[in-house]
């Protein structure tokens, strides 16, 4: 049983190393997700495992299984998809107009299993295609290490696919051989084209300081207070190089946060200078 006075331990380790909000009502959510690892341990109580989390020497191993276990990694092909339309038809168009840099660079944080990062690789190919001269990079990061091993294998049952269309499911997907399984992976090509990297968007810093002209950070936010959302945007914001931009989840906002962009369609903000 989680009671209340754990779960506050619990939550208030899951708000500060993570910025994820935890109100009472997540407690039978938590409860659940950690009978699961409980199981993998073979452990019997939740007093053995917090102790375990907590101060065994094994607390920074524990952890990122812990991460693993809190996070909610719900993601589609081509999800909110107007927002890849206005990828294609306004911002690459209007980045290789500009002449900004010869390497259009993504950032797709908060990439879950993946599927978002190859939906831009995707889009991106198809304006390779159709733009000589266009090249570009990804770079996709989480905090999930569970969910990194899913993204970098690339394998997606058929089920999936359904948002893709037929004709990029013929240029990018493979099927596998035994066609009972029901599985496709991402062509080689489209997966050279991303690389995955463990990140968690709390760190006072986001490493290198390598600029974007695009950024996904969808759906990550909804889960962060206020104050975590705008000193997450920021950071964000200085990784943009000018003239870049800031793709948000629709269902998420920022207006009345403070920060150096521009909204140029719905939760798609930009670095003007
Ligand atoms: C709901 S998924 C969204 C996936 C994708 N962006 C989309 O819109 O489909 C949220 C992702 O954010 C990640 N996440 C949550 N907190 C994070 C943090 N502090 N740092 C990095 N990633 C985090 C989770 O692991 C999860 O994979």
């Amino acid at each position: 049983m989680l009671d209340r006075k754990r779960f506050a331990r619990f939550g208030a380790l899951i708000t500060s190393t993570l910025g994820i909000q935890m109100p009472q009502s997540k407690l039978p959510l938590l409860e659940n997700r950690l009978r699961g690892r409980l199981r993998q341990l073979g452990m019997a109580t939740l007093d053995e495992y917090e102790a375990y989390l907590f101060h065994s020497p094994n607390a920074a191993d524990e952890m990122v299984h812990f991460c693993d276990v809190v996070t909610t990694n719900k993601t589609d092909f081509f999800r909110e998809p107007q927002h890849f339309k206005y990828l294609s038809g306004t911002a690459l168009p209007t980045l290789m107009a500009e002449h900004r840099r010869p390497v259009t660079k993504l950032w797709c944080c908060g990439c879950s299993s993946g599927q978002e990062a190859y939906t831009l690789a995707m889009v991106a190919s198809e304006f390779a295609g159709d733009n000589a001269g266009f090249e570009f990079s990804i770079l996709a990061t989480d905090i999930s290490t569970r969910v990194l091993q899913q993204a970098a294998t690339a394998i997606y049952s058929e089920a999936l696919i359904e948002p893709i269309s037929a004709e990029m499911r013929r240029k990018y997907l493979m099927r596998s051989k035994d066609r009972g399984r029901g599985l496709v992976r991402i062509r080689p090509e489209v997966r050279k084209t991303v690389r995955f990297g463990r990140l968690n968007l709390m760190d006072h810093s986001y490493g290198r300081r390598e600029l974007f002209e695009v950024i996904f950070f969808r759906n990550v936010m909804i889960y962060f207070d206020r104050a975590t959302q705008e000193a997450v945007v920021n950071r964000l914001a200085e990784r943009l190089a000018p003239g870049g931009y800031l793709f948000i989840g629709l269902s998420e906002s920022s207006v009345g946060m403070r920060v150096p962009l521009t909204a140029v369609a719905p939760s798609v903000l930009r670095r003007m200078e």
